[in-house]
């Protein structure tokens, strides 16, 4: 290949060198003890088997009891599950590598059963559209949230510091703010679910405020180069809408810049994903590329030879992989090798124990295939 790679280059992110620029990308994976929310054994051998990726980010994890909306998934708020995480990082930087935790509020996507039977909270009382809670009494309608007082507000900000703080006691390189995908701080940022008539609503800047301020609780505890955020400008989860996204987020960009973080982290998948914007649908992610001064990662269908495209034209300066690390334990081994990729099996993304989980095969576990 006469082309030079980038994606094999090395990088400093904030305080990090890393020895690549694959990013794993942040994904739930269910498979937590339901009994206290604690990361398992094999959540330890799940990102040990992932640990020559450039950064690994965890899947998100609950900053409080009430940030809870799933069935499974792990928290960073009680000493069991800094203790759980403690685990993960220790095994994995033993291995070589490098791991932030994606800090999560889920806001308005839950539902009463997580919540002794309380309302979830939001910005406002918006209910979503076309999504349903995952409970342990099955998949259910949710409802329209309570809004959360002013007060509250600060609270929750205050719940992402002690995140944080937990975070930096369990061994994390650094901690990435979930604000991406309709979940809390993205439900503040957009004009949809934010109808607000406090600091925290109306205006951009006052729906900015609480992403900010939450990023911001982050680098006080780890400093900035250690703290980054994703968001996705285009997303639809939860029917999540804004009436100007491109003013919207190139408004949060700016801002960021004034930080220094680690890096900005945004979604915006390629043309057949299908978390991909709608045909026609106005793009965002090269407006943020543009105005961001920070190290910027891009993500959301990526191939090896799409990334190094992106990296090449100066598109982002890392890339994230989803599914393709769910599958591909040795990603960066198989791109750096041109090796067949295992087929990822959606039915186990969510569910199935160790199996989907950790036993994708390695380049060095798959048997070469003789002829016959
Ligand atoms: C099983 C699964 C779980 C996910 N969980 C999260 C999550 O916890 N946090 C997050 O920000 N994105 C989450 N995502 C989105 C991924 O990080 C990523 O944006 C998406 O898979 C697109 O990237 P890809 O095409 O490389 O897979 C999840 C995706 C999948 C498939």
């Amino acid at each position: 290949m006469s082309q030079t790679s980038n994606l094999f280059s090395s990088y400093q992110l904030g305080a990090l060198t890393l020895p690549n620029r694959l990013v794993m990308a942040p994904m739930t994976r269910s498979r937590a003890k339901n009994d206290g929310n604690v990361p398992t054994d094999s959540t330890v051998k799940y990102y040990v088997q992932r640990a020559s990726a450039g950064l690994i980010i965890t899947e998100g994890a609950q900053v409080s009891a009430q940030g809870v909306g799933y069935i499974f998934t792990p928290g960073i708020y009680s000493e069991a599950q800094v203790a759980g995480w403690r685990k993960v990082t220790d095994a994995v930087h033993a291995a070589g590598g490098r791991i932030f935790i994606q800090l999560w509020h889920v806001g308005r996507i839950s539902h009463p059963d997580f919540h002794h039977g309380e309302l979830p909270v939001a910005p406002s009382a918006v209910k979503p559209t076309g999504v349903q809670a995952y409970t342990t009494n099955g998949m259910q309608e949710i409802p329209a949230p309570r809004a959360l007082e002013t007060a509250e507000v600060k609270a929750v900000v205050d719940d992402f510091r002690k995140a944080a703080a937990n975070a930096k006691a369990a061994g994390f390189d650094g901690v990435e703010i979930h604000g991406a995908n309709g979940y809390l701080v993205d439900q503040f940022i957009q004009d949809g679910t934010n109808q607000r008539t406090d600091e925290y609503g109306g205006s951009v800047e006052n729906r900015a405020r609480f992403a900010l301020e939450v990023v911001q609780a982050a680098a006080d505890v780890f400093g900035a180069d250690r703290v980054g955020i994703r968001l996705a400008p285009t997303g639809a989860m939860g029917g999540i809408n804004d009436s100007d996204r491109v003013k919207t987020f190139s408004y949060v960009a700016e801002q960021l810049n004034k930080l220094g973080l680690a890096y900005l982290h945004v979604i915006e998948a390629l043309p057949g994903h299908p978390m991909a914007p709608q045909p026609g649908q106005e793009l965002v992610a090269a407006h943020l590329r543009k105005i961001f001064t920070g190290p910027f990662i891009l993500n959301g269908g990526y191939t090896q030879e799409t990334a190094e495209q992106a990296l090449a034209n100066n598109e982002a300066d890392l890339i994230a992989f989803g599914v393709p690390f769910i599958a591909n334990p040795d990603l960066v081994e198989r791109f750096e090798q041109g090796a067949a990729l295992n087929t990822p099996n959606p039915a186990t993304f969510y569910a199935g124990g160790d199996e989907g989980y950790i036993d994708y095969p390695s380049l060095q576990e798959t048997p070469v295939a003789t002829e016959q």
